[in-house]
Parts: C-alpha cells; structure tokens; sequence
C-alpha cells in the first residue's frame, strides 16, 4: 500500500481510538464514527475480489472509509461517489483525500442523502450502475437509503451496512432492517460480527 494512504489511515486510526475511549474531547457534531479497520480491510478486499470500477458511500464523515475502499479502486481507475451532509466534515475529508493521493478518484455530494440519491435515480446518473454500496449515515433511514440504492446496484453487486450490532442502542432498529432483507426477493444477505456488526448483501437479481 502506498506511503501516504498508510499514513492518513494510521493517523485516522488513532484519532478515532482516542475520539472512541474520550481520551478527547470532541463535540458529536465533529465525531468521525468511522468504521472499523478491520471493516476497511474487508470492504478493500471485495473491491479487488469484484474488480469494482464504481463505488458509492452514503456517510462521508471525514473519509476513513472512503480511503480504504479508494486505495483498491484507484488501481482499477475506479470512481467513489460519497455523499455527507456535514460541510465541516467534508473540508477535513477533502484534505484527507489530497493528502492521501486519492483525490482524483473521490467525488463527494454534499447534501441530505435521501434528497441526493432520490435527485440520481431520477436523473439516471449511474447507468453503469454501482459493484458496491456502503450504507453508514444516519441508522434511522437505512431501510429508504437501501429502497433507493438497490436500482442503482449492478446483478451481482453488494450493499454493505455498517452498525449492526454496535452501538447497542442502533441494534433493534437494525435487526428489523435485516429481516427487511432476508425476505426481498432481489437480495441475499447475512449479518456478520465483523467490526461493528455488517450486513453483507449481495442483488441477485
Ligand atoms: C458514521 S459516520 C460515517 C463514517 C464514515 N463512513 C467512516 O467510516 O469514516 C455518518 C456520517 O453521515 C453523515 N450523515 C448523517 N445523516 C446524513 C444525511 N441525512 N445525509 C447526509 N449525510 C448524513 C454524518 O454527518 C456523518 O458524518
């Protein structure tokens, strides 16, 4: 991996640790909630397993995540779009993406996600359509977010959310989701404990 995509994740890695155990003080508003390594390297792995061209993540924050999906999607000449509400988070963000070399393959859309991914399934943005999706914005809305999401997904494509199991207080609401899932007729789907608890879903048709 290259120097400085290792640099900022590290840096990332422990800002988020000392954000986690409140070694500091953070006000919510500026909190990264970044998914954990572990999580990167699996979303990293299925990027290079599918050959994924096309990614999009819904819940910037201030771009751990992205950066882990970018380093295996730049080698393919791969494109993110990533959509975060936050103008703060989204000028961090984007000093972490020149800082880490991987600027030229992140687009980011600022703005209320349900508004944004409504506005590029009206307009039939993507016509390509999307080899991954990582939901992790706001919990309440995943069920809307993945309605909306799954007609931009390719037959075979997969749709990863985050927060599953943790934070305890998402887990009921989660769980429903799930079972959303496992009974829709285009998907298959398992929960796995990997990080924060993630569902793997895969469109089947
Ligand atoms: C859990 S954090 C994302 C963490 C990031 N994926 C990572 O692992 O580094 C969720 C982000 O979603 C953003 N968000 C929450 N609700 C949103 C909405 N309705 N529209 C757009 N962004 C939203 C928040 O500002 C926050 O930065």
């Amino acid at each position: 991996m290259n120097e400085s995509i290792v640099k900022i994740l590290h840096e990332l890695e422990n800002q988020s640790n000392l954000e986690k155990t409140r070694k500091i003080d953070v006000p919510p508003q500026d909190r990264m909630l970044a998914i954990t390594k572990e999580t990167g390297e699996m979303l990293n792995m299925i990027l290079r397993m599918k050959n994924a061209k096309n990614m999009l993540e819904i819940g910037t924050s201030v771009g751990y995540s992205t950066i882990w999906c970018a380093e295996a999607i730049m080698e393919n000449s791969g494109k993110i779009i990533t959509i975060e509400q936050n103008p703060n988070k989204i000028r961090r963000a984007m000093e972490n993406f020149e800082k880490s070399g991987t600027s030229d393959h992140i687009a980011i859309k600022e703005g209320n996600a349900k508004k944004i991914l409504e506005a590029m399934n009206e307009k039939d943005e993507n016509r390509k359509g999307f080899d991954l999706v990582l939901i992790d914005a706001d919990k309440e809305n995943v069920k809307e977010y993945f309605d909306l999401v799954l007609p931009m997904v390719i037959v075979g494509g997969v749709i990863i959310t985050d927060n599953m199991l943790y934070p305890e207080k998402y887990r009921a609401g989660m769980k429903k989701f799930s079972e959303y899932l496992k009974q829709h007729p285009q998907v298959k789907t398992i929960t796995s404990s990997i990080g924060n608890g993630e569902e793997i879903t895969i469109k089947i048709k």
